[in-house]
Parts: structure tokens; C-alpha cells; sequence
């Protein structure tokens, strides 16, 4: 690449994310005011996650959603937009579509086009993809990048790298997986030179793959990818891998060097970058026993829809009703709905591991950002402190 052509893709991204930041900062008001009102009265939601499909094209080991996808029952495209002419969705301002695998949807571009039209005041459109079908993926992302372009949304991708080689082919069951995502990834910065939008890779720790955090890390360094790290967590509604939490959850040894790699991240990274508020926020669950401190803006302005029209708050909540059979407004606004919010609340909140959308929401809630912000501070200077040398081993030279 050029000097000129790199300078050129370097003014873009910066441009693209100074215009991310000033969106972000000229709704905080509005922002502070609806986080306020949510406190006594329910609010319509601001930010969605919806699970289109949960057919898949990998059968990964902490995740159990591709033993349930089933396209008959995944909403069809029809019921989607009726579902979307609801009221309910008029104050989302973020969505992310994910699945199982969204581009296992031969229609996952109009399905798409059909959200970004129906939510009048969306900001951000986000899609995690596996890339594991770059035949598929690169067409049907590059055409959602290119409507979202036109119509003002900022885009974001993030393609799921869970192992550097074999152990991300072994993790997503997946033959020569490593080399497919790899076509995705490629195919999509080449198309950031044209179209802007956000991009990057996301890495699920658990057991299996522990040992290859740093081998990841670096990885993603030498390619500069901005790279997100999940912690395993367990759902039936978002992952249904409930089963799976006394499997392949660290524990013991290997969650406090899980921990340690946390730490290290909020460390080294720079305390601005989106990606180090969830690394923080997973050491301190690890470090107090699972006591959530976090923000969550789940708690009262999300909304999750899975692939066969149930509406939940949250990954954590129960279903409240389907979209597809009733009116979608009144199911969310109904008395038991709010009842079982306050249920989630109470019982689900406190030790819930879940990041969703938790980067873009801290900034909008000042007292937890200053915080978190004051506590990263200090982690960085725990970097740069000289270690105190160790006492010499007795019978050492
Ligand atoms: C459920 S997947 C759906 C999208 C797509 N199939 C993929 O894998 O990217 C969305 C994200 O959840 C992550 N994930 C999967 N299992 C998880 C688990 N048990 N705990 C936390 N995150 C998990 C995936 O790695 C991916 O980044
Ligand atoms: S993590 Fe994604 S690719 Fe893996 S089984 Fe779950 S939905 Fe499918
Ligand atoms: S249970 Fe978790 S995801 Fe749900 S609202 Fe509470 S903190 Fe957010």
C-alpha cells in the first residue's frame, strides 16, 4: 500500500470514528434525561439484539445454538416487517443482528434493509458473523456496509476468531475454519478502502482455548485488528447453553490467570479504546466473586427478539410473548412484562456476566464512566510502577 493510500485509509477510519464519538456526545443529554425517566416509568427500548437465525454454520463448543436452529420456524421476512411497523421500535438508536449464523439467511441483506428502514431514529447497525461462509458473508456485508453508507448508519462487523489455526478450527468444529474467516476478514478491509464502517474480531475464552489467549492477542496485533475478548457465559435464550456451565467455564487456576489477562488488557490498551470498559468489567467479576458494578443498558431500554418472534428484555430474562401473534407494543408494555423486568433486576442483574452494548452505554452514564476511568488509571500505573526486586533465594548466587 502507498504512503498516500495509507494516509487516505487512516483519515477515513479516524473520520468515521470522531463521527461515532460526536453522535455519541450530542445525545448525551437525551441519553441522561431517558436513563433518568426509565427510573420511574418504562420507556420504549433504545437498543435491540436480534437473533434472525439460529441455524448455523459452526457447532462450537460453548455455544449450543446450532442444535436448535430451525429455519421453519425463523421468522419470514414478511412477518419481520410486520413486526417492525410497531411503535415499540421507534426510539432504537442501536441494533445488532446475530444468531446463530445471520448469513445462513439467504435474505439476511433485506432483512437488514427492512430494520434500518423501519427504526426512524437508528444510529448504529452491527452484525456478528462467524465468516466461516466468505462466499456467502462478503457479498451479503458488503452490500448492508454500502446501504448503511447511504443512509447515514455507522456499521460495525466483527468476525469471531476463537484460536489462532488449529484450535479455532478445533473450538468452531469446522474444518480449515481458521482460513475461511480469514477470507472474510481480508474481503472486509479491503472493502473499508471503499465503504467506511467499523471492523474487527471478537475471541470467546473458555477452557478449551485459554492457553491461546496470548497466541490471539498477538495474532490479531500483527494483522491490526481491533480484537474484543468475551468471557464464556451461559443463556438459553441468547446461546442455549445453559447445560454447559459446570463444562467449560475456567475455574480454579485458570480463571484467575483469565483475571490476570484481563487486567493486563485494561493495562496496555488505551483507556479510551470501547473494548477496555468489558475487559475491566469481566477481571472485577472474576475478583469479587461475580458482583456485577457494571452498567447495564439492558436493564431498562433493551430488548432481544429471537428468530422465531419471542421478545425477551434480555439474554437473562424470560420470554414475555411472541411479535409474530401479538401486538409487540402492548407485549413489552404489559403489566406482567414490567413485573418480570423488575424480576430480572433483582435476581439476574447482580452477578450477570453479560457485556452487551455495555462499551457504547458507559459513556452515557457518568458516575460508573468516572469510575471506571479512575480504576483504569490506576491499573495503568500499576504498569509503568518498577517492581520491587525479589529477595534473593536462599543458597542463590
Ligand atoms: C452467538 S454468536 C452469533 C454470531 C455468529 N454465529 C458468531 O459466532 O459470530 C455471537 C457472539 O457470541 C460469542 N459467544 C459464543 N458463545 C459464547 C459464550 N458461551 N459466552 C460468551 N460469548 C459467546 C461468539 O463468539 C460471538 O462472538
Ligand atoms: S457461537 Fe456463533 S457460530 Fe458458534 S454455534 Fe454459536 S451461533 Fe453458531
Ligand atoms: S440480567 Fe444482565 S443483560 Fe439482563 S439487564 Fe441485567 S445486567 Fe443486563
Amino acid at each position: 500500500m502507498t504512503a498516500k493510500r495509507r494516509k487516505i485509509k487512516r483519515f477515513m477510519a479516524q473520520n468515521y470514528a470522531l463521527k461515532y464519538l460526536t453522535q455519541a456526545a450530542l445525545s448525551a443529554p437525551k441519553d441522561l434525561l431517558n436513563s433518568y425517566i426509565a427510573r420511574f416509568t418504562p420507556i420504549h427500548p433504545t437498543v435491540l439484539i436480534y437473533h434472525c437465525t439460529f441455524v448455523c454454520d459452526a457447532r462450537c463448543e460453548m455455544c449450543s445454538n446450532w442444535q436448535r436452529g430451525d429455519r421453519k420456524t425463523d421468522m419470514s421476512l414478511d412477518q419481520i416487517r410486520t413486526a417492525f411497523q410497531s411503535p415499540l421500535w421507534k426510539n432504537v438508536e442501536m441494533a445488532m443482528l446475530s444468531g446463530g449464523e445471520p448469513t445462513t439467511r439467504n435474505d439476511m441483506v433485506e432483512v437488514s434493509q427492512v430494520i434500518i428502514d423501519s427504526l426512524p431514529k437508528i444510529r448504529k447497525y452491527g452484525i456478528n458473523t462467524t465468516g466461516l461462509t466468505p462466499h456467502r458473508a462478503i457479498p451479503m456485508i458488503t452490500k448492508v456496509a454500502e446501504y448503511c453508507a447511504e443512509k447515514g448508519v455507522i456499521f460495525s462487523v466483527r468476525v469471531s476468531i476463537d484460536g489462532v489455526g488449529e484450535m479455532h478450527n478445533e473450538v468452531r468444529q469446522v474444518k480449515g475454519g481458521f482460513e475461511k474467516a480469514n477470507k472474510t476478514i481480508d474481503a472486509m478491509r479491503e472493502l473499508q478502502k471503499r465503504v467506511p464502517f467499523n471492523f474487527g474480531v471478537s475471541a470467546t475464552i473458555f477452557n478449551r482455548n485459554i492457553d491461546d489467549c496470548e497466541n490471539i492477542l498477538a495474532w490479531a496485533r500483527k494483522e491490526k485488528l481491533d480484537i474484543v475478548f468475551n468471557m464464556v457465559r451461559f443463556s438459553d435464550p441468547m446461546l442455549g447453553n445453559g447445560d454447559l456451565a459446570n463444562t467449560v467455564k475456567p475455574i480454579g487456576r485458570d480463571e484467575q490467570r483469565l483475571r490476570e489477562f484481563f487486567l493486563e488488557r485494561v493495562r496496555m490498551d488505551p483507556v479510551l479504546d470501547g473494548q477496555n470498559y468489558i475487559h475491566m468489567h469481566y477481571a472485577d467479576m472474576i475478583g469479587n466473586g461475580y458482583h456485577r458494578e457494571a452498567p447495564c443498558p439492558f436493564q431498562s431500554q433493551g430488548i432481544m427478539l429471537n428468530p422465531d418472534g419471542g421478545l425477551f428484555f434480555c439474554e437473562n430474562s424470560e420470554v414475555m410473548g411472541n411479535v409474530v401473534t401479538d401486538d409487540p407494543e402492548e407485549v413489552y408494555f404489559r403489566a406482567t412484562s414490567q413485573k418480570h423486568r423488575e424480576w430480572v433486576k433483582e435476581t439476574q442483574c447482580p452477578t450477570c456476566l453479560s457485556p452487551c452494548q455495555m462499551n457504547v452505554a458507559a459513556v452515557k452514564q457518568v458516575v460508573p464512566y468516572v469510575k471506571f476511568l479512575y480504576r483504569a488509571g490506576r491499573e495503568k500505573r500499576k504498569r509503568v510502577a518498577p517492581r520491587p526486586a525479589e529477595p534473593a533465594a536462599v543458597g542463590s548466587k
